[in-house]
């Protein structure tokens, strides 16, 4: 990113217009104003338009407060809540409505073909439709098809009042899915790992090379269906490593192991890699749940066994009530007592609590009859919200402490830094009974027992190792050095890699 009051770059390329400006759609739209493109940004929501415009972010996001405050005077940057004039002012048009999901998880694609209606009816010269929205395969043959009936009605218009700027003008359809992770969507967009682009004709194929050019990336260029089964793919593959590494971390419990050694050494083999292996109370968002269940519905449509996924879909929806569990096991009764939850978002570096396990797991400690008392540094508003408070058992504070106090046990929920350095000794002073069930692995084992708590977490069964390594110390008279391996590991939560020689 450039840096602050430095001009913004201008870029005589084509005009872009995004359509859609929601956790994909305004990202893009500003990182695509910082390469210097001209860039139009359109959503339907006035109320939207006229708050950015106002320099308010709709939704918390690092480092897009800033983009839009350096834009919003940009003359090659506008906001509209017109789609037509925004089609017809840009070349390159981003779909980025939302796809929900419908009851038999499908995607509701209306939006989608609302837009494409739009862009028929708007065509004043050739257009490059680009989906960046997440939708099943062949989607983008369905955008051709919708596009081309209504852009007949268009040039019938034209015709009949004698205009003739539509006559000429074709478009292409290509499918660019965005990867871009809530969070760090900025940062992802500006050193992606790659950009997929399903184009048909070399014509897309160029205008999407000179839009990406500045990015210096790797650009793979595949056919329409290609590409959108990639995006499926890839969130299909991030949640099936979660599930494993979630089984894996029970397997950890029943045997005695260290789910975070486990996925430091699996994690070390290049073919495995270690992200996306941290263990704990399933993932959320409103991507990757959503996104198996369209990958579900569509292998079902078409007659592929998708157990596999439908399985990892299962080892999901358990994790809440097996966190639950491990809640009953340090309170026994649940009835009258007050639980802290740290953490709402469903992760950190978000405000977004759209499908979070922290808000099923709150909802199963009110009916068992549980008071809760929560915080989260940005989910606050958006879950008061979704879940407004209820008196004497709901209850939103404004910070970490506020909520431990008088609480028979505290829940960590989301992977916020400002959880990792809490004051321990405050915390256990504030609480009735100082225990901590750590959703996410975030604590230092040795640490927070050593400030007095009783800590329960996911997958690591931390004093079974520390025994047996010091046992085997003396059994062997190894030095201490090797042996205090696997408890530094796990303090630290990283591998720690020494040569064999040590
Ligand atoms: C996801 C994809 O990663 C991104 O490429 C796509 O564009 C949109 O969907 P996002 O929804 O932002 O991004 O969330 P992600 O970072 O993938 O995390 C999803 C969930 O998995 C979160 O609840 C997170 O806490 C959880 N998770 C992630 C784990 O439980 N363990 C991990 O190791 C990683």
């Amino acid at each position: 990113m450039r840096s602050k009051g430095t001009e913004p770059k201008k870029h005589d390329g084509a005009t872009i217009a995004v359509l859609g400006l929601g956790h994909v759609g305004l990202p893009t739209a500003l990182c695509l104003a910082e390469t210097g493109r001209r860039v139009v940004g359109a959503d339907s929501d006035a109320a939207k338009i006229a708050a950015l415009q106002r320099g308010e972010c709709p939704f918390y996001e690092p480092g897009m407060q800033e983009l839009l405050l350096r834009h919003r005077n940009n003359p090659r940057f506008q906001l509209t809540d017109d789609i037509e004039s925004a089609i017809r002012a840009g070349t390159i048009l981003f779909i980025c409505v939302g796809t929900p999901q419908r009851e038999n998880g499908a995607p509701d694609l209306s939006q989608v073909e609302f837009l494409a209606h739009c862009i028929g009816r708007n065509l004043n010269g050739y257009k490059l439709i680009v989906e960046k929205s997440t939708v099943p395969a062949i989607t983008g043959q369905w955008v051709k098809k919708t596009v081309s009936r209504h852009r007949r009605h268009a040039l019938a218009a034209e015709i009949k009042n004698r205009t003739t700027y539509g006559k000429a003008a074709g478009f292409d359809v290509a499918s660019n899915p965005e990867f871009l992770q809530e969070g760090r969507a900025i940062k992802d967009f500006f050193h992606p790992d790659r950009v997929v682009c399903g184009v048909e004709t070399v014509r897309a194929q160029r205008l999407l090379a000179d839009l990406y050019r500045p990015l210096n990336c790797p650009v793979l260029f595949t056919d329409l269906n290609t590409a959108e089964l990639i995006k499926h793919t890839a969130n299909a593959f991030l949640a099936t490593k979660i599930s494993f590494i979630n089984m894996v971390s029970d397997i950890c419990e029943a045997v005695g192991g260290d789910i975070s050694q486990v996925a430091a050494g699996i994690g070390l083999d290049a073919r495995i890699g270690r992200s996306f292996l941290n263990a704990g109370i399933g993932y959320g968002g409103y991507c990757l749940p959503k996104d198996m269940r369209a990958f579900i519905n569509l292998g079902e449509e078409n007659q592929v066994d998708v157990s596999l996924l439908r399985e990892v879909e299962a080892v999901n929806n358990g994790r809440v009530r097996r966190f639950i569990g491990k809640v009953r096991q340090a309170l026994w009764v649940m009835q009258g007592k007050t639980i802290a939850v740290l953490g709402l978002a469903f992760k950190a570096g978000t405000d977004d609590i759209r499908d979070a396990a922290s808000l099923r797991v709150i909802r199963m400690l009110l009916e068992e009859g549980a008071a809760v008392q929560a915080y989260d540094p940005k989910a606050m508003e958006n879950a008061r919200r979704t879940m407004p408070e209820i008196a004497g058992r709901l209850k939103y504070c404004a910070s970490a402490p506020e909520a431990a106090q008088g609480a028979h046990a505290l829940l960590v929920l989301t992977e916020w830094d400002e959880f990792k350095t809490l004051d321990l000794r405050q915390i256990r002073e504030l609480m009735e009974v100082p225990v901590i069930v750590d959703g996410r692995n975030l604590c230092n084992p040795a640490e927070v027992r050593r400030a007095g708590f009783e800590y329960l977490c996911m997958g690591r069964t931390t004093p079974h190792i520390e025994r047996r390594a010091r046992r085997t110390t003396l059994s062997h008279k190894q030095p201490a050095r090797v042996l205090s391996m696997p408890r530094r590991d796990a303090d630290k939560g990283t591998p720690l890699v020494l040569p064999l020689e040590a």
